[in-house]
């Protein structure tokens, strides 16, 4: 969703805010701005449309100005367009601001400044802010009337302030929505998320909820929400500034596919060094887990499915029920969970508004809260009681891929670790499993090897209108992660069913051609699954079977992908789905790292 990007340093400001606005572009947007002092007068450039149109409404743009503030938009209140475009200004243009998030309360505010003669020109929320610090300005200063602006707001903010009487400095808040600063002798860099500006620096504050901080030459000082002056370290971030290149392929979502191998190998990393399964940083007690009665594992879109592809082996494993929700439903439905609950809250960004939410409900009624994210520091992982990161790198193509499987392996190793606390599984399973998940790296490298038969699928089946997934147990949350993507980035109409369940009703779309793309790695399954394939043969299909199995011929397409441990199956079967939802976008030409109408970072409700 939006991002925000500032800088104030020694440096020319323009180019840094717009590499940084470009690095940010995988989030989703349709608009973009910049605002620097020129002549010590706020200057603002902004528009709808792409980063690289700005770029060209700049490029005569002759500036020496080292200090700015910029933004991507994706359009809550007000359609795209020049003015409701970010930065905004104020009535008496002393005041320039961005922001992330949304206000909720903003129309009460906005009737509070109309009734005080104050004028609007944009369909947005954000705009009450800066004639909101302009009216505490009238009384206080900068810092203050930013303050006291602050407190009024309700809703989700990150905001960048420029002030026409300081003109060497930016004032930042957050609360709620994602803010860094990273830091070095060149100056200070504002980021909503930490690949905008990591070709800068490897240090970066990562900015608490309600905290204010004034940036100002290449001084910073901290704030807590009550105004007082704190003090805060910097975090290394370890991520190489390669991960957010695409060295050599043609996007991002091939590049984070062929990944996967390294990512896996990284996120099991040490856990499984010794004889024993050990997490990085948790260590659950047999008491502690005895008296767990239910695990909730809550998260949005592919999140989601990672714990649904997880569910069977907690349940098995470690014979605790599991329920999966939808963090967006989670937290609306009075949860039944409490102190013998742990809830587990997945995201690979860690800054999903959704989950969040879900995660607070949580902790509220005294579950013990576990975040899984892959990105360090994230909102989650410091609202969460406990924390533990998937090593996937920063992952750009909006439709996640790496971030997935590195979720799923994750989930099944958490599985594994307390079935061994709870004494359910004995050496000799723990070394079997540990051996599994060992080989998935290799056992990807040869899905990833063939290729060539995904992309004549793909040429085939690209101008289909619909298409349907089919799985049974395992294989069925695969199947819905599956078609979550073929829609994310085709474009194509999909659903995924529980194979079973097709002739309850979806049968009856079956007709000549029609794409039904079905996982069979369930060995005790399989024959059933088979006879489903066989029903919608008889209607027409064109049928693609992803298996560990031998088959029958009768299938259109047949792509075989290595055997592992059932619970570990998820892991492999999905990739081609993935490189399948990959080549059906390039055949029709869409862009498929940042897919029409979709955010990588969902950060408002
Ligand atoms: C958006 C993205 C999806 C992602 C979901 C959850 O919808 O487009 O790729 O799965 O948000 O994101 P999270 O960062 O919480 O995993």
């Amino acid at each position: 969703m939006c991002g925000i990007v500032g800088y104030v340093g020694n440096k020319k400001a323009i180019p840094i805010l717009l590499e940084g606005l470009s690095k940010l572009e995988y989030r989703g947007y349709d608009s973009a701005g910049i605002a620097t002092f020129e002549n010590n007068k706020i200057s603002i450039t902004k528009d709808k449309g792409r980063v690289k149109h700005l770029q060209e409404l700049l490029e005569n743009h002759s500036s020496s100005s080292n200090i700015g503030i910029a933004h991507t938009r994706w359009a809550t209140h007000g359609k795209p367009s020049k003015v409701n475009s970010h930065p905004h200004l104020d009535n008496t243009g002393k005041f320039c601001v961005v922001h992330n998030g949304i206000i909720e309360n903003y129309a009460d505010i906005k009737k509070f400044l109309m009734d005080n003669e104050y004028k609007f020109i944009s369909d947005t929320d954000t705009e009450v802010i800066p004639n909101l610090i302009n009216y505490y300005y009238a009384q206080n200063n900068f810092l203050q009337a930013v303050y006291l602006a602050c407190k009024d707001l309700k809703g989700s903010y990150a905001i960048e302030v420029l002030c026409q009487d300081y003109p060497d400095h930016i004032i930042v808040v957050r609360k709620d929505s994602p803010l860094v600063i990273g830091t070095s002798n060149d100056g200070n860099y504002i980021a909503s998320d930490i690949p905008a500006v990591l070709s800068h620096t490897k240090n970066f504050y990562l900015l608490e909820d309600n905290e204010i901080v004034e940036v100002y030459g290449n001084k910073l000082n901290f704030f807590n929400k009550n105004l007082e002056p704190i003090s805060k370290k910097t975090e290394i971030i370890s991520w190489d500034e390669s991960a957010i290149e695409k060295n050599g392929f043609d996007d991002f979502m091939l590049k984070e596919i062929f990944e996967q191998p390294k990512t896996i190998r990284d996120t099991i990393g040490f856990k499984l060094d010794k004889d024993k399964i050990t997490l990085d940083n948790i260590e659950f007690s047999k008491e502690f887990l005895s008296n767990i009665s239910k695990i909730v594992i809550v998260a949005c879109g592919t999140a989601m499915h990672a714990g649904l592809s997880a569910k069977a082996t907690f349940e098995n494993l470690c014979r605790i029920p599991v329920e999966v929700d939808v963090a967006s439903e989670f937290r609306y439905k009075n949860p039944l969970v409490n102190k013998n609950t742990l809830a587990i809250f997945i995201s690979q960004s860690g800054e999903t508004a959704d989950t969040i939410g879900a995660l607070k409900i949580a902790k509220e009624k005294g579950a013990t809260t576990l975040a899984i994210s892959n990105v360090i520091g994230s909102s989650i992982t410091r609202e969460a009681d406990l924390f533990i990161y998937t090593h996937a790198g920063p992952e750009i193509a909006v439709a996640s891929t790496k971030a997935y499987t590195a979720q799923v392996t994750l989930l099944n190793i958490l599985a594994f670790y307390i079935a061994q606390v709870l004494g359910y599984i004995d050496n000799k399973l723990i070394k079997s499993l540990k051996e599994d998940l060992f080989e998935l790296p290799n056992k990807i490298e040869t899905i990833l090897e063939n290729t060539e038969e995904i992309i004549n699928i793909s040429k085939d089946i690209y101008s289909a209108k619909d298409a349907f997934f089919l799985g049974r147990g395992i294989d069925y949350p695969v199947a819905m992660e599956g078609s979550l993507k073929l829609k994310e980035i085709s474009y194509i109409h999909s659903e995924a069913y529980a194979a079973g369940e097709l002739k309850h009703g979806p049968i009856a779309l079956i007709n000549d051609d029609f794409p039904v793309i079905a996982i069979v790695t369930d060995e005790v399954l399989a024959s059933k699954t088979v006879s489903n394939i066989q029903e919608v043969i008889s209607r027409g299909a064109k049928t693609i079977v992803i298996t560990t199995e031998n088959v029958s011929k009768a299938f259109n397409y047949i792509i075989k992908i290595p055997k592992t441990n059932q619970y570990l199956t998820p892991i492999l079967s999905v990739i081609p789905l993935q490189l399948l939802a990959y080549y059906i976008s390039k055949e029709k030409g869409l862009d498929v790292d940042k897919p029409r109408n979709l955010a990588k970072s969902v950060t408002v409700e």
